[in-house]
Parts: structure tokens; C-alpha cells; sequence
């Protein structure tokens, strides 16, 4: 397989739907790669799955260039992007660019990230011209959740409907090579699908978007102190884990492990 681009997932559009999960370290990273997975975020989710935080709004550059680095190390075919941090291209469009500019230099990624509409424009666009790829971030954009008063979907009311399709679009003429749609009505994200030439990655925004995007400890039953309705969960590894742990434990007290075959 040849490894995925910003023009060949673009061409992906109206051809094949975008399969796209994150991940944050290098052993699953190559396990979503070697899955055929098109798109592997590095999201800044990893700040409550990694790390613990209750938000993503502590998660520092260092620990997002420490995590898309393994995750780089891990992936030969997908497309790699990483989130930039809560205040890491917001404060000015040279902040954006340096902070950028060492994403990609320093891991290996092969584009960024960045929430926000209309407004984001500019640093959007000069993050492209300086040859930086960006995916867009519209609708619940958790780096804002303050703002927003909560995890809630987005795009209810038809003024912030008709927004959001207004952002899409402007983000699509900056140059954005895909957008994230997060948490807005199914008929909504199929209207901005339709309305823009590049692919929108829903989560929690029905099946009318290009492709889907899951946090991966969410559809592997790993993160359970919140569960969105639009997670779907593939697997258990949860109750697998504590089973595994349980019994290593028991064979450990009943001197069952080490048996001969693991010892010298
Ligand atoms: O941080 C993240 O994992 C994300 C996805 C939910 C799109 O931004």
C-alpha cells in the first residue's frame, strides 16, 4: 500500500468513505495502520485518555510532540495529523507558524490540526502557504468547551446551522485538506458535506460525511468515565484487561506462573 496523502485522501471524496481513529502511542498506531485505516489522528484527546486531564485544555506541546513522534515511528501507510494544543496557534499567526513549523519538523507528521470557523482563517491560510497541510475542526470544538457550556451538539438552531455551513466553506476556500464535523445534526453534516469539495470527517454527525473519525480507547471499550452516544464500541478491552491482570495475579499467588516453559 502507498502511503496516503493530503491529494489522495482529498481524491477519496464521492469515491470511498474515510476510515480515520487516533491514536497516541506506537504499538497502536501500527496496529491502526497495519488495519488499512486511512487517517490516524493524534489527537489531543490523549489529554484525558493518556494522561487523565478532565479536559484538552492542559495538554502542553511537549506532550502532544512526545506522543505524535511514537506515533509517527509506528505508521508506514496512513496519513498522520496531529492537534495542535489550546494555545498553541491562538495567541498570533507567528505563534501558529513556529509552533507548527516544529510538528512538523520535530515528528515526522505529515499535517496539523486546529479547531475553529471563520475566524481561524488566517491562520490557516498561512500555515498553508508555508507549505504546513491543515485539517479544520468545526461544530463541538472541545478546545472551547467553556465557551460552549458543555459537551453539547452544536448546529440546533437554524442561525447556527447557517453558520456553520458558512464556516465550512470558508475554511474549505482557505485550503483545508479535510474537516472534522464533531457533534452536529446528521441532515446538517450531510448539507456541508454536499456544499464543500473537500472531505468532512464526522464524529457524532451521522453517516451523510465523507468519512468517520473515533477516539480508538472509546470503540475499544477503554475509556469509561465518558461515554458519547455516538461511540460505537467494537471491543471490551476494558473487562479483557482486568480479566488478563486478575488471572496473572491468581497464577502469581498460586505459583502456577513462572511454569517450567518460562523459566531457565
Ligand atoms: O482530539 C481528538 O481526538 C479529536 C477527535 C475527537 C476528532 O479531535
Amino acid at each position: 500500500m502507498k502511503k496516503w496523502n493530503v491529494n489522495s485522501i482529498k481524491a477519496l471524496k464521492g469515491e470511498c468513505k474515510i476510515s480515520c481513529l487516533t491514536a497516541y502511542d506506537y504499538t497502536t498506531a501500527r496496529i491502526v495502520d497495519q488495519s488499512g485505516i486511512q487517517l490516524i489522528l493524534v489527537g489531543d484527546s490523549l489529554g484525558m485518555t493518556m494522561l487523565g486531564y478532565k479536559t484538552t485544555l492542559p495538554v502542553t506541546i511537549d506532550q502532544m510532540l512526545h506522543h505524535a513522534e511514537a506515533v509517527s515511528r509506528g505508521v508506514t501507510d496512513a496519513i498522520v495529523v496531529v492537534d495542535m494544543p489550546f494555545m498553541s496557534y491562538q495567541i498570533s499567526v507567528e505563534d501558529a507558524i513556529r509552533n507548527a513549523g516544529m510538528f512538523m519538523k520535530d515528528t515526522g507528521v505529515d499535517a496539523v490540526k486546529v479547531e475553529g470557523g471563520a475566524f481561524r482563517v488566517p491562520v490557516i491560510k498561512a500555515l498553508i502557504e508555508n507549505g504546513i497541510p491543515v485539517m479544520g475542526h468545526v461544530g463541538l470544538t472541545p478546545q472551547s468547551v467553556h465557551a460552549m457550556g458543555g459537551y453539547k451538539v452544536q448546529g440546533k438552531k437554524s442561525d447556527d446551522a447557517i453558520k456553520l455551513i458558512e464556516d465550512a466553506k470558508a475554511l474549505a476556500d482557505a485550503g483545508v485538506f479535510a474537516i472534522v464535523l464533531e457533534c452536529i445534526p446528521a441532515e446538517l453534516a450531510k448539507e456541508i458535506s454536499q456544499a464543500i469539495d473537500v472531505p468532512t470527517i464526522g464524529i457524532g454527525a451521522g453517516v451523510g460525511c465523507d468519512g468517520q473519525i473515533l477516539v480508538t480507547h472509546d470503540m475499544l471499550g477503554l475509556y469509561s468515565e465518558l461515554t458519547p452516544k455516538f461511540v460505537k464500541q467494537y471491543a471490551d478491552l476494558e473487562a479483557a484487561m482486568r480479566e488478563a491482570f486478575k488471572q496473572y495475579k491468581d497464577e502469581v499467588e498460586n505459583s502456577v506462573f513462572p511454569a517450567v516453559e518460562h523459566s531457565f
